[in-house]
């Protein structure tokens, strides 16, 4: 009897141990075996790259940056050892994201056909050291990984308009994305509340339209309550130009988002000329959606924004750009001159056909600079722009319709991927949030490809996006709150194969990435409380 409980505690034991301790990676790897056995990392390994490519000695470094942070010591590159090994092959399968990653007790090999790849197996391994640090010594169970990511735009979008975040914040929180393999940072730079990007050639931008006066206090649906102090915050152009070579090198692509021709009254403040009644117009201190917007019928608004625009791609080499297109009221085109002189100019119907033709010029602006434009899914109103890709937020309808006239869609319905909405039922024992109820199961039932979509409309989907809103988002704490961990959901429907999906599996995964972030000092919503 005894003899069999130590046989099976024997067998049991050391999986049993590695499965439940360690072998929690989040996003779950497309193909993962668990083998017997573990290798010991200790500062008597070598950490070796193998292939010519000059991201392999930075992706290198930033493995032995988590090491030293996390667990206080550094590997060296050459002498004697066991071996880490990241190696750029031919491994044309993988795609330029995938890889395979391969551990046994002697050696672990990082094996991609390009460096976001080998990035990516990192980011895996970094998961398999235990998440307790002080648990010495530090083992890697054997493991046998091949992985790749079912979409192309894994996104997270932050808005900076409403509350400002600093460019330190905006590392750490870049960070956080690659570590879940994500790969898009939709920055939100313009707002009503507040612009937020330097441009040169119009300097008020920096000097009036970054500024309010006062914040609404409380919820903008409740609340007639300022609290009087003012409230701005830009990033200069260098300061941009440093974020987007630090998220490059993390494989995220910033793209850019300046809001037209509705959410613009920071940037009308300074510049009244461009719009319909010339102002005088302010900085909202209130939350919601305001009647101010570009005048669709001066060419002095297309010469400013395509000037903005022009700066902004000098920045932001992403071959996307986000030109917003939401929730712009038609009042003041229907009573302004311009606007209806443009409309029967140009014979069309109604203000939602000068919207689309709005879009359309900028439209052809950027694709004229070889790049795409994408905006929100009330682009589709009064037609779309010929090379607009739509992103689908008022349910998938948007999306859907979109995909079906062969245009490229990114999907991120509020109802799953909003994450200014609750994290619980039991509101009086969260932060004030816009409202709305997503748990964390709700955003990982989310499936991103419409069933109504036949193969060939699915290839347009390029995948989903999750959007933090921070109207109700005072602080950087709060931030990651809201963020953490339903990111890890979000992330897991993006890059994991659907079939793979299981949440009572992520579920215990998640439980332990509590325990990295608690090391890190992220702050998170435990889901279970
Ligand atoms: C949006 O939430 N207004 C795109
Ligand atoms: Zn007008």
């Amino acid at each position: 009897m005894k003899i069999k409980i130590l046989l099976l505690m024997m067998l049991f034991f050391p999986f049993g141990k590695a499965f439940s301790q360690q072998v929690a990676i989040i996003p779950q790897p497309a193909k993962l075996q668990i083998k017997a056995g573990q290798f010991t990392l200790d500062e008597g390994c070598l950490l070796q790259t193998e292939g010519k490519h000059q991201d392999l000695a930075r992706i290198a470094g930033f493995f032995n940056d988590f090491l030293q942070k996390n667990y206080g010591f550094q590997l060296k590159n050459s002498g004697k050892g066991k071996v880490v090994v990241l190696k750029l092959a031919k491994l044309p399968a993988l795609g330029n994201e995938g890889y395979q990653l391969s551990v046994d007790a002697n050696k672990i090999t990082v094996a991609a056909h390009a460096p976001a790849g080998i990035f990516y197996g990192i980011q895996t391994l970094k998961q398999l050291l235990p998440a307790d640090a002080s648990s010495a010594p530090l083992t890697i169970p054997a493991v046998e990984i091949e992985d790749q990511p079912r979409f192309s735009w894994r996104g997270n979008m932050l808005d900076v308009g409403r509350h400002f975040f600093p460019i330190s914040f905006l590392k750490e929180y870049i960070d956080i994305l690659a570590s879940y393999k994500l790969n898009i940072f939709h920055w939100h730079l313009t707002e009503d509340q507040g612009w937020r990007i330097e441009i040169k050639k119009y300097p008020k931008l920096t000097e009036i339209s970054h500024w309010r006066d006062e914040t609404v206090v409380g919820h903008a649906g409740r609340s007639k309550e300022f609290d009087g102090r003012g409230y701005g915050g830009f990033y200069t152009q260098e300061q941009i130009r440093d974020l987007v070579k630090y998220a490059a090198e993390r494989y995220i692509t910033i793209v850019p988002e300046i809001e037209m021709p509705g959410h613009s009254s920071a940037a009308l403040a300074a510049y009244p000329n461009l719009g319909c009644t010339e102002g005088p117009y302010k900085v909202q201190p209130i939350w919601g959606v305001h009647s101010d917007v570009y005048c669709a019928g001066k060419e002095e608004t297309f010469d400013f924004l395509q000037n903005v625009l022009d700066e902004v791609l000098e920045l932001f080499p992403s071959e996307f750009i986000h030109i917003g297109g939401d929730e712009c009221p038609k009042e003041a085109w229907k009573k302004c001159p311009s606007c209806q002189k443009r409309i029967k100019e140009q014979g069309l119907q109604d203000e939602h056909e000068l919207q689309s033709y709005f879009i359309t010029r900028i439209d052809k602006y950027l694709t004229q600079k070889k790049r795409r434009l994408i905006g929100w899914d009330e682009i589709l109103e009064g037609g779309l722009a010929p090379g607009a890709t739509v992103m689908s937020w008022r349910g998938t309808e948007g999306g859907i319709k979109a995909a079906k006239e062969r245009h490229d869609v990114v999907m991120t319905p509020t109802s799953h991927l909003y994450f200014d909405y609750y994290q619980s039922a039991d509101t009086k024992n969260e932060p004030l949030a816009i409202g709305g109820l997503l748990p964390l199961e709700k955003v990982y039932s989310y499936e991103p490809v419409p069933e109504v979509l036949t193969a060939e409309e699915s290839k347009h989907i390029l995948g989903a996006q999750a959007n933090l809103w921070t109207e109700y988002i005072p602080s950087t704490k709060q931030a990651e709150y809201m963020l953490l961990p339903r990111i890890s959901a979000l992330a897991e429907l993006v890059w994991t194969p659907k079939e793979k999906k299981d949440f009572a599996d992520f579920e215990k995964r998640v439980i332990v990435d509590y325990q990295r972030l608690q090391k890190q000092g992220i702050h998170y919503r435990d889901h279970r409380k």
